[in-house]
């Protein structure tokens, strides 16, 4: 049997997912990977869930990257197979029909974070160090960390960050808009607990065909993407959410959803 590194587990409303491999800084190799692949699954099929937290245990990192070690004699197949396995989780993420929130405090580093930018939002306590260091190792970030940054925040800044491989602090990632809050060490959990609380008193399905929309929109050329929010609009129409919502506005009282 291996090591269990990524647990999932709820309270509430509330899922969190918390990778704990804290000997190696968190580092993803393809064991993480697989069982992090895995939580998320439960997450998306736990109906109790509203949204998800994604952390690190260890009080260090959240995640420092891909494995190092298991990466240093790679053939160019494996390299690719181990880039694929990454790539395919982190989209589990954008294609969760529920808000994922990175909570980050202490290293977000390469496919760290990678990891923190396929997340709907990301939070920072005033430690957490961010960066994209593998061109110091002779590589590239391999998780779509190229593709992403740059849609985030722009491609002159993500060229200054993936050429350098420099490291910048909580706050320099807020100013670049990479972090949407930094908050003190002691109230990270609690302040993601509370953003997943809040989303989470709203219509599931309108929630979900909103992250649905931004993440497959977004990208396309814009009467494209108008088109995909108004079929996801669309869709809404007859749920008996939008009914619920609608009707609880018009009686003045508070809409109880049930995501159907
Ligand atoms: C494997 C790692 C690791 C990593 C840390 N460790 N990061 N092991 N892969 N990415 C291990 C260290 O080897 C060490 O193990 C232990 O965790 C503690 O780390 P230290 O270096 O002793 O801690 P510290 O001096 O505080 O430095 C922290 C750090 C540094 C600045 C975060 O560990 C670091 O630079 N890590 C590498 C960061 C990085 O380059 N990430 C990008 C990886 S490439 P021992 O056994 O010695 O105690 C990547 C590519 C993604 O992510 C795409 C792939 C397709």
């Amino acid at each position: 049997m291996s090591e269990t590194y990524v647990t999932y587990s709820r309270d509430g409303v509330v899922g969190t997912i918390t990778i704990d491999r804290p000997r190696a800084l968190n580092a993803l190799n393809p064991e993480v990977l697989v069982q992090l692949s895995q939580c998320l699954k439960e997450a998306e099929f736990d109906r109790e869930c509203l949204g998800v937290i994604l952390t690190g245990a260890g009080g260090k990192a959240f995640v420092a990257g891909a494995d190092i070690a298991s990466m240093l004699d790679l053939p160019p197949a494996e390299g690719l197979r181990f880039a694929e396995l990454g790539l395919s989780t982190l989209q589990q993420i954008e294609d969760l029909s529920k808000p994922v929130i990175a909570a980050i405090n202490g290293f977000a580093l390469g496919g760290g974070m990678e990891l923190a930018l396929a997340c709907d939002m990301i939070y920072a306590s005033p430690k957490s160090k961010l960066g994209q260091p593998e061109v110091k190792l002779g590589i590239i970030p391999g998780f779509g960390g190229t593709q992403r940054l740059a849609r985030l925040v722009g491609k002159n800044r993500a060229r200054e960050i993936i050429f350098t491989g420099d490291m910048y602090d909580a706050q320099t990632a807020a100013a670049f808009g990479l972090v949407q809050a930094v908050v003190p060490e002691a109230e990270l959990m609690d302040y993601c607990r509370g953003m997943i609380n809040k989303i989470g008193r709203m219509g599931p399905l309108a929630v979900a065909q909103a992250k649905r929309a931004i993440n497959k929109g977004t990208d396309l050329a814009l009467d494209s993407g108008l088109a995909i929010e108004k079929l996801a609009f669309m869709s809404l129409f007859g749920t008996s959410d939008q009914r619920e919502g609608m009707t609880a506005f018009l009686e003045k009282r508070n809409a109880v959803f049930k995501g159907e």
